[in-house]
């Protein structure tokens, strides 16, 4: 419809509904309603603009088309009270007013992709969730995920880590094939209760990259976030394959790495503990 018709759509469809209140408004007493309105404009305070708040954003920044340049700390000063109350809103204006060249990855500003997971304020966690501190009288610093190589400026390169996720085939494997006519796998209250608090990863590799154990192991070691997954799909009552899956994880490297450290659990953004995944796949592999 073009917007003309449908402006003309709009009008058609509100005439009965200004009859029906004409009345009614004047039944009420047009006077009187826009002399309410009035004095209570008059009585609310005057919107005044915030009084600017200065904050230094220490940046980490690299380059990967001027290999020579060592990596940098770049400080941008903006007045947070002209962006949202998040740092990833910080980012955005820093690189949309000064610095378009600034590089991040972002997308659902909401939590759910994992994709602007950076370190900030000394540990690791999601852009669009952390607050900037307002009270804090400090610069708010920030670096890629660490350990991890850049690709350039505050973008790991997290080729091994989905490298290491697939390595898990994390998706249900049944013994029996599919046949024409099967229905869908059903599942428990009971059995579906057991993915809660596994389920809602959203692998922004947090927990992965502020493991020592990763850090100095990531070649073989699998990191929290892969493992949890791995258990994830060990205890999902439709799979078939945990002894296979378990099987897979009996070396040295993949699975006992972890030392129980837990630096996982406590930089998880979503409040999830891989730590204790891990802990029960050891328990499972320990009883076979
Ligand atoms: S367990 Fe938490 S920190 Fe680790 S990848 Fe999943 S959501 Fe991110
Ligand atoms: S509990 Fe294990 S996986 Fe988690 S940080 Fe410690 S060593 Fe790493
Ligand atoms: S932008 Fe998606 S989790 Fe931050």
């Amino acid at each position: 419809m073009s917007a003309a018709l449908l402006t003309t759509a709009c009008k058609a469809s509100m005439k009965p509904f200004m009859r029906q209140t004409t009345p009614l408004l004047a039944s009420l007493g047009a006077r009187s309603f826009q002399s309410a309105t009035v004095s209570q404009a008059s009585e609310e305070t005057p919107v005044t603009a915030k009084e600017p708040l200065y904050k230094t954003f220490s940046i980490y920044r690299w380059n990967p088309d001027e290999p020579t340049e060592k990596p940098k700390l770049q400080d941008y000063t903006i007045d947070v009270n002209t962006c949202g109350p998040m740092v990833l809103d910080a980012l955005l204006k820093i690189k949309n007013e000064i610095d378009p060249t600034l590089t991040f990855r972002r997308s659902c500003r909401e939590g759910f992709c994992g994709s602007c997971a950076m370190n900030i304020y000394g540990g690791n966690t999601l852009a669009c969730i952390c607050k900037i501190e307002r009270e804090e009288k400090s610069d708010v610093k920030i670096y890629p995920l660490p350990h991890m190589f850049v690709v350039k400026d505050l973008v790991p390169d997290l080729n091994n880590f989905y490298k290491q996720y697939k390595s898990i085939e994390p998706f249900l494997k049944q013994k029996k094939p599919l046949q024409e006519g099967d229905r869908e796998n059903l599942q428990t209250i009971e059995d579906r209760k057991k993915l809660d608090g596994l389920y809602e990863c959203i692998l922004c590799a947090c927990c992965s990259t502020s493991c020592p154990s990763y850090w100095w192991n990531q070649d073989e070691y699998l990191g929290p976030a892969v493992l949890m997954q791995a258990y994830r799909w060990m205890i999902d009552s439709r799979d078939e394959f945990g002894s296979e899956r378990r099987e897979k994880l009996q070396n040295p490297f993949s699975l006992y790495r972890c030392h129980t450290l837990m630096n996982c659990a406590r930089t998880c953004p979503k409040g999830l503990n891989p730590g204790k995944a891990i802990a029960e796949i050891k328990k499972m592999m320990a009883a076979e």
